[in-house]
């Protein structure tokens, strides 16, 4: 017997940004799999100062597309970076009228540069994109967004671990990582008591280290493990792995999307200002000591 069910998120349509692989894509795809069609955003070129790894390509962003399309759904894709606000406006606009309305905002894209020679400015250049993109899209989906619709940032772990190295002075880009998530945290904090009265919710899913080219790259492998010359994956894993009290080496991508789409669907439709650690219990002891919520 086939089973006739409507998806979790059946009839919205859904943007993200930082689609075109990773967290992103799998956020398309799990929302499409739900019924959600989508708007997929994503910057598809270098961005400046150089990270360790590469961004996502076009290629990727046309192959998110094409997988939503086999699951059936409608999508929208712009090569956009969310730094540019005339752009990221126009992209979204154009998305909306074309797919009918908007519901639900995944502001998820994100940079990290690990690595210790990149310029002090990079603290800046990774603020950027983590935290101005971020209200930069919701301020881009605001006018399309009614009661009832959901916004969901990205942040990270970092956001909650008190004594992460925002007071590293020899490495900008990681303590701009922090220093922003940080700021997203608290933005959904202050954007869902806003939002509220117009029954839009507003919270954050913060991944734990995430089998994505983000976490895996040499460069990052050399920040778990300072001490070596050219750390191996199995090498960096011995170290970040037990940062998870659960017995959890890294998370999957698939693992952030179940929770995105709880957030986005109804299911979740009293929660609003939360901070969602997926992260297998990485962030517990800290918290116990009084990190931000
Ligand atoms: N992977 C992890 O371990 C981890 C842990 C905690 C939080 N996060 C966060 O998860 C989110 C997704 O990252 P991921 O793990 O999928 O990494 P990823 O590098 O695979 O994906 C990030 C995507 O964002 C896009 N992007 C970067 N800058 C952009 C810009 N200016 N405008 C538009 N798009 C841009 C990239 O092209 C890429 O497709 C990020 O916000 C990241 O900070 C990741």
């Amino acid at each position: 017997m086939t089973e006739n069910r409507l998806g979790r998120v059946a009839g919205k349509v859904a943007l993200i940004t930082g689609a075109a692989r990773g967290q992103g894509r799998s956020h398309a795809l799990n929302l499409a799999r739900e019924g959600a069609d989508i708007i997929a955003l994503d910057v598809c070129d270098t961005v400046e100062p150089a990270m360790q790894y590469p961004m996502a390509t076009l290629a990727d962003l046309d192959e998110t597309a094409a997988l939503v399309k086999d699951l059936g759904r409608r999508v929208v894709t712009g090569v956009v970076d969310v730094r540019d606000r005339t752009q990221l406006f126009r992209a979204v606009r154009d998305a909306v009228s074309e797919l009918g309305g908007l519901h639900v905002v995944v502001a998820n894209a994100g940079i990290v540069a690990a690595d210790k020679s990149v310029p002090p400015h990079t603290f800046l250049s990774t603020v950027s994109v983590n935290y101005t993109g971020v209200a930069n899209t919701i301020e881009a989906s605001f006018e399309h967004l009614g009661a009832g619709a959901s916004v969901i940032a990205t942040g990270s772990m970092a956001a909650m671990m008190s004594t992460y190295p925002t007071d590293n002075p020899g490495f900008p880009g990681i303590a701009g990582y922090s220093h922003s998530k940080r700021g997203v945290a608290r933005l959904v904090r202050d954007l869902a008591v806003q939002f509220a009265p117009l029954g839009i919710r507003v919270n954050a899913v913060h991944p734990g280290n995430t089998e994505t080219d983000m976490l895996l790259n040499d460069g990052m492998f050399r920040q778990f493990r300072k001490e070596l010359e050219a750390p191996t994956r199995a090498e960096a894993e011995e170290v970040y792995g037990p940062m998870h009290l659960l017995p959890i080496t890294s998370m999957q991508p698939q693992d952030i999307s179940n929770t995105v789409l709880f957030l986005a669907s109804e299911e979740s439709r009293c929660i609003t200002g939360m901070q969602m650690h997926v992260n297998a219990g990485a962030t517990l002891p800290t918290t116990k000591s009084g990190a931000p919520d």
